[in-house]
């Protein structure tokens, strides 16, 4: 469970272990990188497949080994479609959350591998995603259930999940009203943020947590590595 003294605990860890921090944000773009790179997959992208259709004939965008990439801003480009069919990936593979800092995926398509199940929690945090698509056997359905998609199209060996529904209009009301509000996180997922004067448990608590002022002190590679890891720890708090 998520409670201050667990936070903060983090957070001591974070000023110890400061080398780490800095390998963590570098690693970042390596990450998007090698996910275009991947050995294991067995051919190269396929021209009629959904990744590659989305990249052809667009402004700004590039196919990029199994990713379609938007080099309009070419100091950051960003990582729109990501196509793994057919990469003998498992379970195992989400197990370090790889997809994490894809958060502008829109497209991922993960069909013809040996998942057998796909939870919301590997797709956290990817709030542009409208289509994916993932084996059809054993229990691999949509990430966060069918409600978190508009569409499930399921055929013999692939179910495709189109676009997401609201996930705060699904659950609305779970969040402490007055104290904070829902934000989306991807299929199935949803955030409760602490409005303006609330922090701690739940937002019950009423001031200005001195944590801004804290971190605002000790360099950005810091701050942006503490983000990463709350991400990271709130994905084990936050299953709706
Ligand atoms: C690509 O990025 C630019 C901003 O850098 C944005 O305006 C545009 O909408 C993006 N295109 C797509 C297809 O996401
Ligand atoms: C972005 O992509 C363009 C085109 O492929 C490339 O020239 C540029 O070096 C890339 N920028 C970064 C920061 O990787
Ligand atoms: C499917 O999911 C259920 C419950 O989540 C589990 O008991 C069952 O073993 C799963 N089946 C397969 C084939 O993974
Ligand atoms: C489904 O997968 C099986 C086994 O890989 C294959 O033989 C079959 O042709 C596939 N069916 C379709 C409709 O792609």
């Amino acid at each position: 469970m998520a409670n201050p003294g667990r936070s903060f605990a983090t957070l001591l860890l974070f000023f110890v272990s400061c080398q780490w921090c800095l390998l963590l944000t570098g690693g970042q773009e390596d990450n998007a990188l090698s996910l275009c790179q991947l050995s294991s997959c067995r051919s190269p992208l396929v021209d009629d497949g959904v990744v590659y259709t989305m990249c052809q004939d667009r402004h700004g965008l590039q196919v990029w080994g199994r990713c379609c990439v938007n080099v309009t801003d070419t100091t950051h480009n960003v990582t729109i479609g990501l196509d793994l069919s057919g990469c003998n990936i498992n379970d195992e593979f989400f197990k370090e959350s790889p997809l994490l800092t894809l958060t502008h995926l829109q497209t991922l398509v993960l069909d013809n591998n040996p998942i057998t199940v796909l939870s919301s929690e590997d797709v956290a945090g990817l709030t542009e995603l409208n289509y994916i698509s993932v084996p059809t056997h054993s229990n691999c359905s949509c990430p966060g259930g069918e409600e978190a998609w508009s569409q499930h199209i399921r055929t013999v060996n692939t179910t495709v999940c189109v676009e997401q529904t609201s996930t705060c209009t699904i659950y609305d009301g779970s969040c402490p009203a007055t104290s904070s509000h829902c934000v989306e996180d991807g299929p199935g997922l949803f955030l409760c943020l602490c409005n303006e004067g609330y922090y701690g448990y739940k937002c019950l608590r009423q001031g200005t947590f001195p944590m801004s002022a804290f971190l605002a002190g000790l360099g950005s590679s810091t701050v942006v590595a503490a983000v990463v890891l709350w991400v990271l720890q709130r994905r084990h708090v936050k299953t709706a």
